[in-house]
């Protein structure tokens, strides 16, 4: 089988689970992520998947959402350089599922790691959670608690998106990363 068959065959079953699970969570009694999870082969074709198993839209409404509570702030739209990016850095933490920000400079990023079952959209609710702990009056934190994920996701100038999910060959683990262009998150800077 040529390579642009391989390639063609794997989106068009990325497409098909994709169009399944958004149908489970359209009758309202299978979110996504247990329906994906039932079936780890598919989670194997998933890895494969431009945004495995969370779709675009999914994840820039989950951002959105948040956005919106600030009055002001643009919401985000998917960037598919950053989303490369992303897919590419994803892929290098297959090997150790390390909880390891990459080097970058040009781009914000928030990352996470869990067991088999996380989906990326797990991992946004999960930074976003982080909102109780941030202060915006003295832009700071409740000590000992983390808010840097959050405010990557508030951060104004920060319009773009792309994120990317593997499956670690350690464990069984899952390794997401979110990046965003502009970049966000400059100590001492409020977000908005
Ligand atoms: C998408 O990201 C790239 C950097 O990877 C940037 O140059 C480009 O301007 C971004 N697109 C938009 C619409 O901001
Ligand atoms: C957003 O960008 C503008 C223009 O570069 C800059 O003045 C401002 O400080 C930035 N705001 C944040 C929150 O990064």
């Amino acid at each position: 089988m040529g390579f642009s068959r391989k390639i063609a065959l794997v989106l068009a079953l990325c497409m098909a689970i994709l169009h399944f699970s958004h149908e489970d969570e359209q009758s309202g009694n299978q979110p996504e992520e247990y329906s994906i999870n039932a079936h780890s082969g598919i989670r194997r074709v998933l890895s494969a998947c431009p945004s495995a198993g969370t779709s675009q839209q999914a994840i820039l409404d989950a951002h959105n959402k948040v956005r919106k509570e600030i009055p002001g702030l643009e919401p985000m739209t998917w960037n598919a350089s950053v989303a490369k990016f992303a897919e590419e850095y994803a892929s290098e933490r297959k090997k150790d599922c390390g909880l390891v920000h990459s080097d970058t400079n040009i781009y914000g990023e928030n990352i996470a790691t869990g067991a088999g079952a996380m989906t990326i959209l797990d991992a946004i609710n999960m930074w976003v959670s982080e909102k109780d702990d941030y202060n915006y009056e003295t832009n700071s934190c409740t000590p000992g608690k983390m808010c840097g994920h959050y405010t990557q996701v508030i951060w104004k100038n920060s319009t773009t998106l792309g994120c990317a999910l593997s499956n670690c060959v350690k464990n069984d683990g899952i390794f997401i990363t979110c990046n965003y262009y502009p970049p966000g998150n400059f100590i001492g800077t409020k977000p908005y």
